[in-house]
Protein backbone atom coordinates (compact mmCIF):
# COMPACT_ATOMS: atom_id res chain seq x y z
CA UNK A 1 0.00 0.00 0.00
CA UNK A 2 1.11 3.69 -0.71
CA UNK A 3 3.05 5.49 1.98
CA UNK A 4 0.60 8.20 1.34
CA UNK A 5 2.66 10.91 3.25
CA UNK A 6 5.95 9.96 1.94
CA UNK A 7 4.60 9.20 -1.72
CA UNK A 8 2.77 12.29 -3.51
CA UNK A 9 0.10 10.97 -5.65
CA UNK A 10 0.19 11.35 -9.44
CA UNK A 11 1.13 15.08 -10.15
CA UNK A 12 -1.73 16.97 -12.16
CA UNK A 13 -1.18 18.02 -14.44
CA UNK A 14 0.47 15.73 -16.48
CA UNK A 15 2.76 16.85 -19.21
CA UNK A 16 6.18 16.00 -21.27
CA UNK A 17 8.57 16.96 -24.31
CA UNK A 18 5.20 17.02 -26.39
CA UNK A 19 3.61 19.76 -24.56
CA UNK A 20 7.13 21.23 -24.34
CA UNK A 21 7.61 21.20 -28.32
CA UNK A 22 3.80 22.40 -28.86
CA UNK A 23 4.55 25.53 -27.19
CA UNK A 24 7.56 26.12 -28.74
CA UNK A 25 6.02 25.78 -31.53
CA UNK A 26 3.37 28.31 -31.36
CA UNK A 27 5.94 30.64 -29.62
CA UNK A 28 8.26 30.36 -32.76
CA UNK A 29 5.49 30.80 -35.63
CA UNK A 30 4.67 34.05 -34.02
CA UNK A 31 1.16 33.69 -34.39
CA UNK A 32 0.09 33.89 -30.79
CA UNK A 33 -3.92 34.47 -30.91
CA UNK A 34 -6.56 32.49 -32.49
CA UNK A 35 -7.74 34.96 -34.86
CA UNK A 36 -4.47 34.32 -37.07
CA UNK A 37 -3.40 30.94 -35.04
CA UNK A 38 -4.06 27.66 -37.27
CA UNK A 39 -3.92 25.55 -33.12
CA UNK A 40 -7.73 27.18 -31.75
CA UNK A 41 -8.97 26.35 -35.14
CA UNK A 42 -7.84 23.29 -35.23
CA UNK A 43 -8.65 22.29 -31.03
CA UNK A 44 -11.97 23.43 -31.76
CA UNK A 45 -12.61 20.59 -34.63
CA UNK A 46 -11.09 17.88 -32.55
CA UNK A 47 -12.80 18.76 -29.17
CA UNK A 48 -16.41 18.95 -30.90
CA UNK A 49 -15.04 15.20 -32.81
CA UNK A 50 -13.99 14.08 -29.57
CA UNK A 51 -17.30 15.11 -27.67
CA UNK A 52 -19.97 14.20 -30.68
CA UNK A 53 -20.56 18.04 -31.25
CA UNK A 54 -20.75 19.81 -34.77
CA UNK A 55 -19.48 23.08 -33.88
CA UNK A 56 -17.00 24.13 -31.40
CA UNK A 57 -15.80 28.01 -29.95
CA UNK A 58 -12.74 28.48 -27.98
CA UNK A 59 -13.14 30.44 -25.50
CA UNK A 60 -11.12 32.10 -22.11
CA UNK A 61 -12.42 30.04 -19.79
CA UNK A 62 -15.72 27.83 -18.87
CA UNK A 63 -17.71 31.26 -16.58
CA UNK A 64 -16.97 33.22 -20.53
CA UNK A 65 -18.29 29.87 -21.96
CA UNK A 66 -21.53 30.07 -19.85
CA UNK A 67 -21.73 33.90 -20.68
CA UNK A 68 -21.12 33.69 -24.61
CA UNK A 69 -23.71 30.85 -24.40
CA UNK A 70 -26.35 32.47 -22.65
CA UNK A 71 -25.85 35.96 -25.03
CA UNK A 72 -25.97 33.69 -28.31
CA UNK A 73 -29.20 32.23 -27.11
CA UNK A 74 -30.46 36.13 -26.48
CA UNK A 75 -31.22 35.69 -22.59
CA UNK A 76 -31.06 38.67 -21.09
CA UNK A 77 -32.58 41.53 -19.19
CA UNK A 78 -35.96 40.21 -17.80
CA UNK A 79 -35.43 37.02 -18.38
CA UNK A 80 -34.96 33.86 -15.66
CA UNK A 81 -33.13 31.05 -15.69
CA UNK A 82 -33.32 27.88 -14.09
CA UNK A 83 -30.03 26.61 -12.23
CA UNK A 84 -28.92 23.69 -9.64
CA UNK A 85 -28.47 25.01 -6.54
CA UNK A 86 -25.08 22.66 -6.25
CA UNK A 87 -22.83 23.93 -8.44
CA UNK A 88 -19.72 26.12 -8.76
CA UNK A 89 -20.71 29.72 -9.12
CA UNK A 90 -20.25 30.75 -12.17
CA UNK A 91 -23.34 28.21 -13.20
CA UNK A 92 -25.40 31.17 -12.06
CA UNK A 93 -23.69 34.35 -11.90
CA UNK A 94 -23.68 33.81 -16.11
CA UNK A 95 -26.89 34.48 -15.43
CA UNK A 96 -26.35 37.68 -13.34
CA UNK A 97 -23.49 38.19 -16.20
CA UNK A 98 -26.03 38.41 -18.48
CA UNK A 99 -28.60 40.83 -16.84
CA UNK A 100 -31.04 38.13 -16.38
CA UNK A 101 -32.16 36.12 -13.10
CA UNK A 102 -31.01 32.87 -11.82
CA UNK A 103 -33.76 30.46 -10.08
CA UNK A 104 -32.19 27.64 -8.04
CA UNK A 105 -33.68 24.48 -8.20
CA UNK A 106 -33.23 21.37 -5.65
CA UNK A 107 -30.56 18.43 -6.59
CA UNK A 108 -31.22 14.47 -6.41
CA UNK A 109 -29.28 13.49 -2.96
CA UNK A 110 -27.66 10.02 -5.00
CA UNK A 111 -26.55 12.13 -8.19
CA UNK A 112 -25.77 15.28 -7.19
CA UNK A 113 -27.18 16.81 -10.12
CA UNK A 114 -30.77 19.02 -10.43
CA UNK A 115 -34.01 17.19 -9.32
CA UNK A 116 -35.88 17.11 -13.25
CA UNK A 117 -39.21 16.81 -11.23
CA UNK A 118 -39.01 20.16 -9.77
CA UNK A 119 -38.24 21.87 -13.00
CA UNK A 120 -41.48 22.35 -14.09
CA UNK A 121 -42.80 24.36 -10.69
CA UNK A 122 -39.60 26.64 -11.03
CA UNK A 123 -40.92 28.11 -14.56
CA UNK A 124 -42.36 31.63 -14.77
CA UNK A 125 -43.75 33.20 -17.31
CA UNK A 126 -40.77 34.97 -17.68
CA UNK A 127 -38.08 31.24 -17.67
CA UNK A 128 -36.45 31.56 -20.73
CA UNK A 129 -33.99 28.17 -20.61
CA UNK A 130 -32.56 25.91 -18.23
CA UNK A 131 -28.44 25.23 -16.96
CA UNK A 132 -27.74 21.48 -16.28
CA UNK A 133 -24.43 20.75 -14.74
CA UNK A 134 -23.31 17.02 -14.96
CA UNK A 135 -21.72 17.64 -11.41
CA UNK A 136 -18.30 15.70 -10.74
CA UNK A 137 -18.83 14.16 -14.17
CA UNK A 138 -21.91 12.57 -13.97
CA UNK A 139 -24.45 12.93 -16.54
CA UNK A 140 -27.40 14.84 -15.52
CA UNK A 141 -30.75 12.65 -16.43
CA UNK A 142 -31.24 14.12 -19.54
CA UNK A 143 -34.05 11.89 -20.91
CA UNK A 144 -36.19 13.82 -17.84
CA UNK A 145 -34.79 17.48 -18.48
CA UNK A 146 -35.10 17.42 -22.47
CA UNK A 147 -38.75 16.57 -22.05
CA UNK A 148 -39.44 18.83 -19.68
CA UNK A 149 -37.97 21.71 -21.23
CA UNK A 150 -39.50 20.86 -24.24
CA UNK A 151 -42.83 20.68 -23.01
CA UNK A 152 -41.88 24.20 -21.27
CA UNK A 153 -40.48 25.76 -24.09
CA UNK A 154 -37.34 26.25 -22.88
CA UNK A 155 -33.95 26.41 -23.89
CA UNK A 156 -31.26 24.21 -22.45
CA UNK A 157 -27.49 24.67 -21.96
CA UNK A 158 -25.10 21.80 -20.49
CA UNK A 159 -22.72 23.22 -17.77
CA UNK A 160 -20.40 20.45 -18.33
CA UNK A 161 -17.07 22.27 -16.96
CA UNK A 162 -16.93 18.67 -15.26
CA UNK A 163 -17.82 16.29 -18.06
CA UNK A 164 -15.30 15.87 -20.73
CA UNK A 165 -15.94 12.71 -22.56
CA UNK A 166 -18.83 11.96 -19.97
CA UNK A 167 -21.88 9.79 -22.15
CA UNK A 168 -25.43 9.83 -21.41
CA UNK A 169 -26.97 6.58 -23.32
CA UNK A 170 -23.76 6.07 -25.69
CA UNK A 171 -24.14 10.02 -26.59
CA UNK A 172 -21.51 12.72 -25.32
CA UNK A 173 -22.64 15.09 -23.05
CA UNK A 174 -22.47 19.00 -24.49
CA UNK A 175 -24.89 19.07 -27.71
CA UNK A 176 -27.41 16.93 -26.40
CA UNK A 177 -29.24 20.05 -25.81
CA UNK A 178 -28.90 23.60 -27.27
CA UNK A 179 -25.18 24.72 -26.48
CA UNK A 180 -22.78 23.34 -23.89
CA UNK A 181 -19.89 24.86 -22.23
CA UNK A 182 -16.61 23.36 -20.72
CA UNK A 183 -13.79 24.17 -18.56
CA UNK A 184 -10.24 23.77 -19.23
CA UNK A 185 -9.24 25.38 -15.87
CA UNK A 186 -6.41 24.08 -14.09
CA UNK A 187 -7.95 21.13 -11.96
CA UNK A 188 -10.37 19.91 -14.68
CA UNK A 189 -10.02 16.44 -16.49
CA UNK A 190 -8.68 18.50 -19.70
CA UNK A 191 -6.62 21.38 -18.86
CA UNK A 192 -4.43 24.50 -20.07
CA UNK A 193 -4.01 26.07 -16.54
CA UNK A 194 -7.35 28.12 -17.70
CA UNK A 195 -10.08 27.84 -21.33
CA UNK A 196 -12.91 27.33 -21.89
CA UNK A 197 -15.48 26.07 -24.83
CA UNK A 198 -19.04 26.04 -26.34
CA UNK A 199 -20.06 23.29 -28.36
CA UNK A 200 -23.45 22.87 -30.06
CA UNK A 201 -25.40 20.80 -32.85
CA UNK A 202 -27.13 24.41 -34.15
CA UNK A 203 -24.94 25.65 -36.73
CA UNK A 204 -27.07 29.38 -36.43
CA UNK A 205 -26.11 29.01 -32.91
CA UNK A 206 -22.21 27.84 -33.34
CA UNK A 207 -21.93 31.15 -35.32
CA UNK A 208 -23.59 33.24 -32.72
CA UNK A 209 -21.13 32.04 -30.35
CA UNK A 210 -18.83 32.60 -32.22
CA UNK A 211 -19.55 36.12 -32.66
CA UNK A 212 -20.32 36.91 -28.88
CA UNK A 213 -16.35 35.75 -28.27
CA UNK A 214 -15.14 37.81 -31.05
CA UNK A 215 -16.38 41.41 -29.65
CA UNK A 216 -19.41 41.09 -32.17
CA UNK A 217 -18.40 40.35 -35.21
CA UNK A 218 -19.79 38.18 -38.29
CA UNK A 219 -17.56 35.46 -38.96
CA UNK A 220 -15.82 36.23 -42.81
CA UNK A 221 -17.01 40.08 -42.21
CA UNK A 222 -15.10 42.63 -42.33
CA UNK A 223 -12.63 43.43 -39.32
CA UNK A 224 -14.41 46.63 -37.77
CA UNK A 225 -17.76 45.34 -37.91
CA UNK A 226 -19.81 44.60 -34.90
CA UNK A 227 -23.37 43.64 -35.57
CA UNK A 228 -24.02 42.07 -31.91
CA UNK A 229 -23.02 42.92 -28.60
CA UNK A 230 -19.69 40.52 -27.96
CA UNK A 231 -16.03 40.49 -25.96
CA UNK A 232 -13.51 39.48 -26.22
CA UNK A 233 -12.98 36.32 -25.37
CA UNK A 234 -10.76 34.10 -27.39
CA UNK A 235 -8.48 31.69 -26.55
CA UNK A 236 -4.50 32.01 -27.17
CA UNK A 237 -2.95 29.59 -29.28
CA UNK A 238 -0.65 28.65 -26.42
CA UNK A 239 -3.85 27.24 -24.62
CA UNK A 240 -4.87 25.49 -27.58
CA UNK A 241 -1.67 24.13 -28.26
CA UNK A 242 -1.71 22.64 -25.06
CA UNK A 243 -5.08 21.37 -24.96
CA UNK A 244 -4.51 19.67 -28.52
CA UNK A 245 -1.43 17.32 -26.41
CA UNK A 246 -3.66 17.28 -23.50
CA UNK A 247 -6.74 16.09 -25.42
CA UNK A 248 -4.50 12.56 -26.92
CA UNK A 249 -3.91 11.62 -23.47
CA UNK A 250 -7.85 12.11 -22.31
CA UNK A 251 -9.11 8.85 -23.31
CA UNK A 252 -6.24 6.60 -21.60
CA UNK A 253 -6.92 8.81 -18.46
CA UNK A 254 -10.20 8.47 -18.76
CA UNK A 255 -10.15 4.75 -18.85
CA UNK A 256 -7.85 4.40 -15.67
CA UNK A 257 -10.06 6.80 -14.05
CA UNK A 258 -13.52 4.71 -14.12
CA UNK A 259 -11.56 1.36 -13.37
CA UNK A 260 -10.26 3.05 -10.14
CA UNK A 261 -13.33 4.55 -9.68
CA UNK A 262 -15.18 1.39 -10.06
CA UNK A 263 -12.64 -0.36 -7.55
CA UNK A 264 -12.92 2.15 -4.94
CA UNK A 265 -17.01 1.74 -5.34
CA UNK A 266 -16.37 -1.71 -4.86
CA UNK A 267 -14.05 -1.42 -1.31
CA UNK A 268 -16.19 1.73 0.04
CA UNK A 269 -19.63 0.01 -0.25
CA UNK A 270 -19.66 -2.39 2.58
CA UNK A 271 -18.38 0.40 5.07
CA UNK A 272 -21.27 1.89 7.24
CA UNK A 273 -21.72 5.66 6.62
CA UNK A 274 -20.93 6.09 3.78
CA UNK A 275 -23.41 6.33 0.57
CA UNK A 276 -22.08 6.00 -2.73
CA UNK A 277 -23.76 7.98 -5.92
CA UNK A 278 -26.73 5.41 -7.31
CA UNK A 279 -25.41 4.18 -10.62
CA UNK A 280 -27.85 4.40 -13.77
CA UNK A 281 -27.13 2.17 -16.56
CA UNK A 282 -28.01 5.34 -18.94
CA UNK A 283 -24.81 6.56 -18.05
CA UNK A 284 -22.29 4.93 -20.20
CA UNK A 285 -19.28 7.24 -19.63
CA UNK A 286 -18.51 9.34 -16.34
CA UNK A 287 -15.39 11.48 -16.29
CA UNK A 288 -14.84 10.96 -12.68
CA UNK A 289 -13.73 14.48 -12.22
CA UNK A 290 -14.20 13.78 -8.69
CA UNK A 291 -15.33 10.64 -6.87
CA UNK A 292 -18.03 11.79 -4.57
CA UNK A 293 -19.18 10.19 -1.44
CA UNK A 294 -21.62 11.23 1.56
CA UNK A 295 -20.67 11.19 5.11
CA UNK A 296 -22.61 10.24 7.87
CA UNK A 297 -20.99 10.78 11.45
CA UNK A 298 -23.34 8.75 13.03
CA UNK A 299 -21.10 5.61 12.05
CA UNK A 300 -18.35 7.69 12.61
CA UNK A 301 -19.25 7.62 16.66
CA UNK A 302 -20.47 11.46 16.07
CA UNK A 303 -17.10 12.28 14.30
CA UNK A 304 -18.28 15.86 12.66
CA UNK A 305 -17.71 16.23 8.91
CA UNK A 306 -15.23 18.61 9.60
CA UNK A 307 -13.04 16.70 11.56
CA UNK A 308 -14.06 13.68 8.88
CA UNK A 309 -12.18 15.67 6.09
CA UNK A 310 -9.37 16.53 8.21
CA UNK A 311 -8.72 13.55 9.65
CA UNK A 312 -8.87 11.84 5.84
CA UNK A 313 -6.32 14.92 4.80
CA UNK A 314 -4.11 13.84 7.84
CA UNK A 315 -3.91 10.26 6.74
CA UNK A 316 -2.50 11.47 3.82
CA UNK A 317 -5.86 11.36 1.11
CA UNK A 318 -6.67 15.05 -0.24
CA UNK A 319 -10.18 15.62 0.24
CA UNK A 320 -12.28 18.02 0.46
CA UNK A 321 -16.02 19.29 1.71
CA UNK A 322 -17.61 21.08 -1.70
CA UNK A 323 -19.68 24.43 -2.30
CA UNK A 324 -22.54 25.84 -0.43
CA UNK A 325 -26.14 26.38 -1.62
CA UNK A 326 -25.09 28.73 -4.40
CA UNK A 327 -28.14 31.19 -3.14
CA UNK A 328 -26.78 31.73 -0.08
CA UNK A 329 -23.77 33.46 -1.81
CA UNK A 330 -23.30 37.29 -1.16
CA UNK A 331 -23.49 38.24 -5.29
CA UNK A 332 -27.08 37.54 -5.09
CA UNK A 333 -28.63 39.68 -2.07
CA UNK A 334 -29.70 43.28 -3.75
CA UNK A 335 -27.56 45.49 -1.30
CA UNK A 336 -28.86 48.84 -0.49
CA UNK A 337 -26.42 51.25 -1.62
CA UNK A 338 -24.47 49.45 -4.25
CA UNK A 339 -25.59 48.96 -7.41
CA UNK A 340 -26.97 45.42 -7.89
CA UNK A 341 -26.03 43.23 -10.90
CA UNK A 342 -29.86 41.83 -11.60
CA UNK A 343 -31.24 44.24 -14.07
CA UNK A 344 -34.43 46.25 -13.05
CA UNK A 345 -36.71 44.61 -15.50
CA UNK A 346 -36.52 41.52 -13.32
CA UNK A 347 -38.96 40.80 -11.09
CA UNK A 348 -37.56 40.78 -7.26
CA UNK A 349 -36.25 37.26 -6.38
CA UNK A 350 -35.50 36.93 -2.44
CA UNK A 351 -32.92 34.49 -2.11
CA UNK A 352 -32.65 35.07 1.40
CA UNK A 353 -35.89 33.35 1.60
CA UNK A 354 -34.78 30.08 0.08
CA UNK A 355 -34.64 26.70 1.62
CA UNK A 356 -33.55 23.66 -0.81
CA UNK A 357 -33.21 20.63 1.88
CA UNK A 358 -31.46 18.07 -0.33
CA UNK A 359 -28.83 20.77 -1.16
CA UNK A 360 -28.37 21.98 2.61
CA UNK A 361 -27.97 18.83 3.59
CA UNK A 362 -25.37 17.16 1.16
CA UNK A 363 -23.39 20.46 1.30
CA UNK A 364 -23.21 19.02 4.82
CA UNK A 365 -22.03 15.47 4.17
CA UNK A 366 -20.59 15.30 0.71
CA UNK A 367 -16.90 14.55 0.24
CA UNK A 368 -14.91 15.14 -2.91
CA UNK A 369 -11.87 13.00 -4.06
CA UNK A 370 -9.99 15.05 -6.61
CA UNK A 371 -9.68 13.05 -10.09
CA UNK A 372 -5.89 12.61 -9.96
CA UNK A 373 -6.19 10.10 -6.86
CA UNK A 374 -7.86 8.00 -9.70
CA UNK A 375 -4.84 7.82 -11.87
CA UNK A 376 -3.37 6.07 -9.27
CA UNK A 377 -2.72 2.35 -9.09
CA UNK A 378 -5.13 -0.24 -8.53
CA UNK A 379 -3.76 -1.11 -5.61
CA UNK A 380 -3.89 2.92 -4.20
CA UNK A 381 -7.57 2.19 -3.89
CA UNK A 382 -7.35 -0.13 -1.12
CA UNK A 383 -5.19 2.64 0.44
CA UNK A 384 -7.92 5.30 0.36
CA UNK A 385 -10.35 2.94 1.35
CA UNK A 386 -8.23 1.53 4.34
CA UNK A 387 -7.20 5.11 5.56
CA UNK A 388 -11.48 5.42 5.67
CA UNK A 389 -12.21 2.19 7.93
CA UNK A 390 -9.11 3.46 10.51
CA UNK A 391 -10.58 6.97 11.21
CA UNK A 392 -13.83 4.61 11.85
CA UNK A 393 -11.87 2.18 13.89
CA UNK A 394 -10.09 5.10 15.90
CA UNK A 395 -13.59 6.53 16.74
CA UNK A 396 -15.09 2.90 17.88
CA UNK A 397 -12.03 2.75 20.09
C1 LIG B 1 -19.65 23.33 -12.83
C2 LIG B 1 -18.72 24.41 -13.26
N1 LIG B 1 -19.18 25.39 -14.05
C3 LIG B 1 -18.39 26.39 -14.49
C4 LIG B 1 -17.07 26.45 -14.12
C5 LIG B 1 -16.26 27.63 -14.54
O1 LIG B 1 -15.13 27.32 -15.26
P1 LIG B 1 -13.82 28.26 -15.20
O2 LIG B 1 -13.18 28.07 -13.87
O3 LIG B 1 -12.99 27.76 -16.33
O4 LIG B 1 -14.28 29.66 -15.43
C6 LIG B 1 -16.52 25.44 -13.32
C7 LIG B 1 -15.09 25.46 -12.94
O5 LIG B 1 -14.68 25.40 -11.85
C8 LIG B 1 -17.37 24.40 -12.86
O6 LIG B 1 -16.92 23.43 -12.06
Amino acid sequence: MRDTLRVPWPLWPFFDAEEESALLGVLHSGKWWCVEGTESRQFEEEFAVFQGASYAVACTNGTAALEIALRALDIGCGDEVIVPAYSFIATASSVLGVGAAPLFVDIQPDTLNIDPTLIASAVTPRTRAVIVVHMAGRPADMDAILEVAARHNLLVIEDAAQAHGSEWRGRRVGALGHLGTFSFQASKNLNAGEGGIVVTDDEVLGEAAWSVANVGRVRKGRRYEHSVYGSNFRMTEFQSAILRTQLKRLPGQSARRTANAAVLRELLQGIPGIALPSLDPRITAHAYHLFTFRYDPEAFGGRSYVDFIAALGAEGIPCSDGYVPLYKEGMFYRTPGRKSAFCQAGRRIDYAKMHLPVCEQVCQDTVWLPQNLLLAERSDMETIAAAILKIQQSAAA
